[in-house]
This record gives C-alpha cells, structure tokens and sequence, in this order.
C-alpha cells in the first residue's frame, strides 16, 4: 500500500510499505477513508521528537471502514465505519478503568524503556516513534487498529467524514483542555495558539460555560478563526502583550490560560530565538513562559502543547508565586468520544470549520511543508488516500 513516511527532519516521502495485517485477535485494519496532519506531526517533521526511524508511517489521525476483523473483537465488523482515537488502550489496565486513556500500562511495547525515563509507562500511539511503541500511523492506505475493540467509535450514518475525523485527536484535545480550566460562569479563558488544538479549545471553553476568551497567535487567517469562534484576539509578538491582557480584564488576568502550542513556540523574535529556530531543533518554550506569567493568581494553566525533553525553562518562581494549578497531558481520546460525537450530531458543533486543505497521500510531502511553514493560509490538511 501507499502511506506517507518519515525519513529525517524535513523529509516525509510517499511510498509503498507492507500492508497491514491482523496480529492480535482483538485488532481490526480499516482502508482509511480520511485522515489528517496534526501540529504533533510537525514536531516529528522538524527533528524534535527521538526514536523516530526512517520508513516509519506517519499519522495518527485516522477514520475509515473495517476491512478485516479480529477473532476476539466482537464489538466490530466489517463494513463499519469508525473514528479512530490516536491513543492506544487496552481498556483493562488501572488506568484505562480511571478512564486514563492516554496513560494506559500495557498498550505501550517500549513501556518498559520509557519508564527509565519519566517512571512509569504510558500508552502507545499512532504513528509517533519508538517512544509511544512504533505503530505505524494512519496516513496511509489502510491501518492496523490494535486494542480495536476499545478504541474506536462507530459513526452514525448520515454524519461526513469532515465532521467526524476531529475526534481523533484535536477536538478530543481542545475540548480536555478547555475542561482542565475548571471554568466557572462568567470566567474568562486565555488560549495561547489558534491553530486547531488552539481553535477547538476556544469552542470548547465556550460551550463549557466561559464568558470571554481571549485569543493569542500572530498568522492573520487563524486569528479571523478565533474570532469568528467569539475570541478576542491579541498578537504574541506584541512587546505590551501581558500589560494588554491585563489591561481587557480589568487588573484580575485570565482566570484560566490554555498552552494549545506546543515546544516549537515562537517569542518576539531575539537573536537566540532567532538562531533556535533556524539551526537547530531546541525546543522552544516561548509560549509557555508568556502562558505562565498571564495568569491570574490562583488561576490554572491547561497544557495541551507537547513539550517532551528536560531542558525546558519556565518561570517557576511565577508559577509558585501566583500559586498556579497545572493540567497537562496526552489526551484521554476515548472518555470524550461518545459526548462529543453526540454534540456533532445535535449539531451544536460542526468541526470541518477548520478544513482549508483536501489532498491525496502523493501529496503529502508538500502539504507537511505548507503546513510548517504557515503558507497559503493553510489551518488544515485533510488527506483522502483513495481519492
Ligand atoms: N496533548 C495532546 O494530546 C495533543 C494532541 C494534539 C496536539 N497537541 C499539541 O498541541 C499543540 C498545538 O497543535 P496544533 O495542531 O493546534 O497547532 P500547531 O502546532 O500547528 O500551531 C501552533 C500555533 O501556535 C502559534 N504560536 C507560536 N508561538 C506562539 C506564542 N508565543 N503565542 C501564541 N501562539 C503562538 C503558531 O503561530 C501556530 O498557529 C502542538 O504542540 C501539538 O503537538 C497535543
Ligand atoms: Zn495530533
Ligand atoms: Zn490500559
């Protein structure tokens, strides 16, 4: 089959890999139908992420219909459609009963590895290196589901790929992050990045309750989007940035602020940051620092962003001193599936808003860089690998 793969920074090709076939008795292969480049994929496309190695499938936002089932799987069969959560889960485990998803203990083959470095397993993932257990990703012609009878949702009839694929990963996200301000009536919420994580985060926290959200970015396009999701919009590069926030809540400060950007954030633009982004692939924790210090005291800073070495520098004196909360995290994909799913078909939300880009998986390659590199107004790129 076809799939887009990962050869080094910058380098994704489209090329024919093995198929995929059943290996386990509760796994089922879907032939995708649609599937999608998420801001994560950029961190691997830049360098950032390890133990990602050359051929590895990219991926990890996936939905199709099931070609092949499992002997142990009776939730599905051929024929269904399903939305398929970037995060695998065994369902069984501690944490997947707390509903912990994301930090599933036996999902992950490399757990054990990963527990050298950060204690504990956590569950695998799509398409995202040796780390999360090298599943090959859904950008591809057809994908193995392991676990595939916990994860994925079918999808009622009569709802489009469009309006469904988000539940993969960003809505889901957004949505967690939103949930993690804890927003009371009349709150206001400051969301850092209005790219999808960023855009679904500022709905989210509407439908949550929020009065004012307060949008952060600098691309044109995306903070129109914020804006037409009801934000109102300030720019990162702003030297007056924090005084500006300040001043539009009346002294207080956002009760809540979400980091919907991730370790490849930009500042205002100093030499060193400068020297960072075009030589090397540091992570860069601009947004996080800014995040930090516009929050209110006793507020709580929301971490969708994915951050993942040691030597990221944020203001802890700030977050001690304004006696911070912190909610971070992988999202737990499948708590949010079913109640989601049924906000689309009520129609209280339609996620295809974000769509600015529909390819085939030959087009790929190009569509990582336009997505990078922020060209052609492009928020994001739905990929349909059979046309
Ligand atoms: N926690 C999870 O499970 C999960 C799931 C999906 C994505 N993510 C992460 O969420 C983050 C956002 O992903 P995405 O797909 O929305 O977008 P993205 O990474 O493509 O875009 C980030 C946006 O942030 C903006 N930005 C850069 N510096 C900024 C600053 N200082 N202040 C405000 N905005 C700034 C950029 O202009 C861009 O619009 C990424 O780190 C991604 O890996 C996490
Ligand atoms: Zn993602
Ligand atoms: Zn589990």
């Amino acid at each position: 089959m076809k799939a887009l793969t990962w050869h080094g920074s910058g380098d994704i090709r489209c090329e024919q890999v093995d198929d995929p076939i059943i290996q386990d008795d509760r796994d089922a292969i879907i032939r995708v139908t649609s599937c999608a480049i998420c801001g994560s994929d950029l961190h691997l496309y830049g360098g950032f992420v390890p133990g990602m190695h050359a051929g590895d499938v990219m991926g990890h936002e996936t939905m199709g219909e099931v070609v092949e089932v499992g002997r142990g799987n009776s939730k599905l069969k051929v024929g269904d459609r399903v939305v398929v959560p970037f995060t695998i889960s065994c369902g069984e485990c501690r944490m997947c009963k707390w509903n912990l998803f994301a930090l599933c203990e036996r999902s992950n083959p490399s757990g054990k590895e990963q527990a050298k470095q950060i204690g504990y397993p956590t569950a695998g993932l799509f398409g995202y290196s040796e780390t999360y257990g090298r599943f090959p990703g859904g950008q591809a012609e057809y994908l193995r589901i392991p676990y595939a009878d916990v994860g994925p949702i079918k999808v009622p009839g009569g709802l489009t790929d469009d309006q469904v694929l988000f539940l993969s990963d960003i809505f889901p996200t957004g949505y967690m992050a939103a949930e993690n301000c804890d927003i009371q009536p009349g709150q206001t919420v400051a969301v850092f990045g209005c790219r999808p994580v960023g855009l679904f985060a500022i709905k989210s926290a509407f439908l949550l309750g929020a009065e004012r959200v307060i949008a952060v970015d600098n691309v044109p396009e995306r903070l129109a989007l914020a804006r037409a999701s009801g934000a109102e919009t300030l720019d990162y590069t702003d030297a007056d940035l924090q005084q500006r926030i300040i001043d539009m809540t009346n002294g207080l400060g956002p009760d809540a602020v979400i980091e919907a950007v991730g370790m490849e954030s930009h500042g205002t633009g100093g030499v060193m940051e400068t020297l960072q982004s075009k030589f090397s692939s540091t992570e860069r924790p601009y947004a996080l620092q800014q995040a930090i210090l516009a929050c209110r005291p006793g507020g709580i800073v929301s971490i969708p962003g994915v951050f993942v070495g040691s030597a990221v520098t944020a203001p802890l004196g700030a977050f001690v001193g304004k006696g911070l909360t912190l909610r971070t995290g992988q999202t737990h994909v499948q708590r949010y599936l079913e109640p989601l799913m049924a906000m689309i078909a009520d129609g209280r939300i339609d996620p295809s808003f974000i769509i600015t880009h529909r390819i085939g998986l030959e087009d790929g390659p190009e569509a990582y860089k336009t997505f990078r590199d922020k060209t052609d107004g492009c928020v994001k790129v739905v990929i349909r690998p059979h046309g």
